[in-house]
């Protein structure tokens, strides 16, 4: 399609190494869209008349019917997916076929493209996010007075509930949503009619095209629209922190599901075995949702290092764009879905959790506090104060809330018999009614605004 000027074919290797076609084939789906707006653009500014746009857009149809069935070869001459589509156009339409591409270029094209595709890309990590949110949200619920250790450096700290240990990830998605619609939002304007890179001299409508694709309206400076790709960026970092999340619940999961903690049992249908010793039960499918995370930053990395320095406008570094977004977005479906269904049928110990909750004297803060609300000790004392007793508890092997009132006495003589109102975890968790604490009460009060908000489609 460029060969006028050439007196030889391309050598082998480069056409090996010019050609998009083996994974911009992905883009058919908007590379046909994105041909019969503009087709039909030029057919209503006159610029193509009435019968040549008919039999352009029935042969677009037929095209894309024929990719739906993956009729369509590949052939490395025609270098990508606009070239497939335009050669097979010609095959079946002839001559008016080569009117399609007036006042467009590949490049603005692509561009127009790879954009469409980002943006379903997005409606799609969207949907697959309100799922796992409604997963957690479900999870959360049924569990919002199930007491556990909550964890600082990985150590017992003070004890949380589980439903607001899940809601947490419900917050960190919820975020993500928001990233992905920003993207989405500054994704949303067209490049098509930004031509090769500096606009065409044809009268065409680029506000009709942008319409008719669902674009807000039309770019507004063309040698930015065929050469950036921030668009593709803002994708590949909203999917980096969101796998990011999901790589931290990934190793909860790998965590509370080995025997020292016995939080989880696993399901079946999202473990394996192994080969050699049938006792296991692996978390496979966490272990790749957080593998899967740094894949997905190396995709990010990788189209951040092909941007850097590229003199505008269109050079054809930027046909790497694709293979690393298209990577990105099949691990993170794929992570979001074996997460969601993790959370559905995760097997919670709840008993387990709670034994570990009261056996770290995850309570010393309550006793701290207790000092300071009943008997007025500045905070730094009780903190002094409780040291003391958690080192006779350790000392006795004991629970705080096991030592005697004799010698909790001992070790301050103004403990009374109520301190031990604070010492369960029940107790505890209950106390924390602070907005966003771990209270029950609060917990179900989050849980039932998130789910109206996942009701509205938010
Ligand atoms: N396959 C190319 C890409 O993905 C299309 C644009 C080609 N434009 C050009 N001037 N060679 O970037």
């Amino acid at each position: 399609m460029w060969g006028g000027r050439f007196a030889e074919g391309p050598a082998s290797i480069m056409r090996e190494i010019n050609a998009s076609i083996p994974f911009d084939k992905r883009l058919w789906r908007q590379d046909i869209a994105a041909s019969r707006a503009h087709v039909a653009m030029l057919g209503a500014q006159g610029i193509v008349d009435a019968a040549d746009v008919k039999a352009i857009d029935e042969g677009l149809q037929v095209i894309a019917a024929e990719y739906e069935a993956d009729e369509v070869p590949e052939d490395l001459d025609l270098e990508d997916i606009h070239m497939h589509v335009e050669n097979r156009l010609a095959e079946l339409i002839g001559p008016a076929a080569g009117r399609l591409h007036t006042a467009r270029s590949r490049n603005d094209q692509v561009a127009t493209d790879f954009r469409l595709w980002v943006r379903d890309a997005i409606d799609a990590v969207d949907a697959g996010l309100a799922a796992f949110q409604a997963a957690l949200v479900g999870r959360a619920e049924e569990h919002a007075d199930t007491v556990m250790p909550g964890f600082t450096h990985l150590q017992s700290a003070q004890p949380v509930t589980l439903g607001h240990h899940l809601m947490a990830y419900y917050e960190m998605a919820r975020r993500d949503r928001s990233r992905f619609a920003d993207a989405r939002t500054r994704l949303n304007e067209s490049p098509l009619g930004s031509a090769a890179l500096a606009g065409t001299g044809f009268a065409i409508d680029r506000d009709a095209t942008a319409a008719t694709l669902g674009f807000s309206g039309p770019t507004a400076n063309s040698l930015d629209a065929v050469s950036d790709r921030d668009f593709a960026l803002d994708y590949l970092m909203a999917a980096t922190q969101c796998s990011l999340h999901l790589s931290r619940l990934a190793e909860e999961m790998v965590i509370w599901a080995s025997q020292p903690f016995g939080f989880v049992t696993l399901p079946d249908a999202y473990s394996t075995g192994s080969s050699i010793m049938p006792q296991k039960r692996n978390p496979d499918a966490a272990e790749l949702v957080r593998g899967h995370a740094g894949r997905i930053a190396g995709c990010m990395t990788a189209l951040v290092m092909t941007m850097k320095g590229l003199p505008l406008a269109y050079a054809k570094d930027t046909q790497d764009d694709k293979p690393p977004v298209f990577e990105a977005h099949d691990l993170l479906a794929l992570s979001l879905a074996a997460m969601t269904g993790m959370v559905e049928t995760m097997g919670f110990v709840p008993e387990r959790m709670r034994a570990l909750a009261e056996s770290g004297h995850a309570t010393a803060t309550d006793l701290a506090d207790w000092l300071v609300r009943e008997i007025d000790v500045p905070f730094r004392e009780a903190h002094h104060i409780v040291g003391s007793a958690v080192k006779l508890a350790e000392d006795k092997g004991l629970g705080l809330a096991d030592l005697a009132l004799a010698d909790l006495q001992a070790i301050d003589v103004r403990i009374d018999a109520s301190v031990y109102d604070v010492l369960t975890v029940d107790a505890s968790v209950a106390s924390r009614v602070s907005h966003g604490g771990t209270a029950p009460d609060q917990v179900r009060a989050r849980v039932a605004e998130a789910k109206a908000a996942l009701e509205k489609g938010e």
